[in-house]
């Protein structure tokens, strides 16, 4: 026997004694798998070894041969072989590929990881907008609610009450200060969801007494809108808000938005563009889809109208 062979067996003997040595009680167990994955490791190792084996031998004891290139470096020459024909095919076969592929290829099929996630949410959006197309007004709060706890619970609060001033209060349709603020600065926060800005103090006249309106009027018109539309003030809403605002204060299409109470209108514009305002910034929100946003209007809208 050829001492290459038997150094193979006691290698193969080594692996495969050190397998079952590993192995341990496993090996003689009634377990389907387990026996046949041992058979594939001892077919392994044998083929491999063996394999191995034959081309060791075969380095050793080959000879060169066929026709020598003129050039010679050193003693180093060189055969003219004919390429294989398997690895000339191929070889040729990826160069027309890779002509293809560059010129026509990969212009027109180019993959986008990001185009192809838009693709499958704007997928996930149609089925799921479908579900929920009939949803009754009751089960749309509810979405909301849960849309609310995860997305706007952080800044204003499992019960929606702004955390001690953290952002708005969304029991509430205005406090003083934010009519305030809105009334010296004026508002531009795509309200309405187009550029519709209210111009500041200096652009806002109260018409009962035709002259721009005074601190105390903004006092009183402010206490006015956050007390829900009652108290007074009455009068300087009346000249100086109602003909935007609505004589309720719920709004005007196109002109002014509700300050009296909250829509689903209003809420999904907010979310579109955010806000800044007394209190401070509230974020847009970009990763909501459409029905998503309804359910935040609906149940933002139930919140003060309870
Ligand atoms: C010329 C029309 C006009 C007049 C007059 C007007 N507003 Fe406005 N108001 C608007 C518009 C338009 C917006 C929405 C602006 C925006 O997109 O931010 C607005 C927004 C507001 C907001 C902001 C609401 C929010 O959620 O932040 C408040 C508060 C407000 N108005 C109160 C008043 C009060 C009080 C008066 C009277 C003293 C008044 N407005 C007079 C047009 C007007
Ligand atoms: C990063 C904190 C933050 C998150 C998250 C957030 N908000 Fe706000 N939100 C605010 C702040 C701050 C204000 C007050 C802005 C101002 O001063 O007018 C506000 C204001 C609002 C207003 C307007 C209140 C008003 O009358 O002026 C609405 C409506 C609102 N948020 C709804 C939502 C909804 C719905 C979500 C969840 C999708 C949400 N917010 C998530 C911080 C946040």
């Amino acid at each position: 026997m050829n001492k290459l062979v038997l150094v193979g067996i006691v290698f193969v003997t080594l692996l495969l004694g050190a397998t079952f040595l590993m192995l341990g009680d496993g090996v003689g167990a009634n377990d389907t798998m387990l026996q046949l994955g041992i058979a594939g490791a001892v077919a392994i190792a044998v083929i491999s070894t063996f394999v191995s084996i034959k081309y060791i031998r075969q380095m050793q004891t080959d000879t060169a041969s066929g026709e020598l290139a003129d050039e010679n470096w050193d003693g180093i020459g060189e055969y003219k072989n004919e390429p294989p024909f398997g690895w000339a095919i191929s070889f040729l076969a990826l160069t027309i590929w890779a002509i293809w592929y560059m010129l026509a290829g990969y212009p027109v099929q180019s993959y986008s990881q990001i185009g192809e996630y838009n693709e499958e949410v704007a997928e996930h959006d149609k089925t799921f907008a479908a579900t929920h197309a009939n949803m009754d007004a009751a089960t749309k709060v509810e979405m909301g609610e849960s849309v609310f706890i995860v997305q706007c619970a952080p800044c204003h609060g499992l019960s929606a009450d702004g955390i001690d001033g953290k952002a708005a209060n969304l029991n509430k349709r205005l406090d003083a200060v934010a009519v305030k603020n809105a009334i010296i600065h004026g508002s531009n926060n795509h309200l309405l969801g187009s550029e519709m800005p209210m111009p500041d103090r200096n652009g806002l006249f109260n018409a009962n007494s035709g002259a721009l309106i005074s601190d105390a009027e903004i006092n009183a018109v402010s206490a006015y809108v956050s007390n829900g539309m009652s108290g007074s003030g009455a009068d300087v809403f009346a000249g100086t808000c109602a003909g935007c605002h609505g004589s309720d204060g719920k709004g005007m299409a196109g002109v002014a938005p509700s300050i009296a109470n909250y829509n689903p209108e209003l809420v999904s514009n907010i979310l579109a563009y955010g806000k800044k305002g007394a209190m401070g910034t509230m974020p847009s929100f970009n990763n909501l889809n459409k029905t998503q946003i309804e359910a935040l209007g609906a149940y933002v809208t139930s919140l003060s109208s309870k």
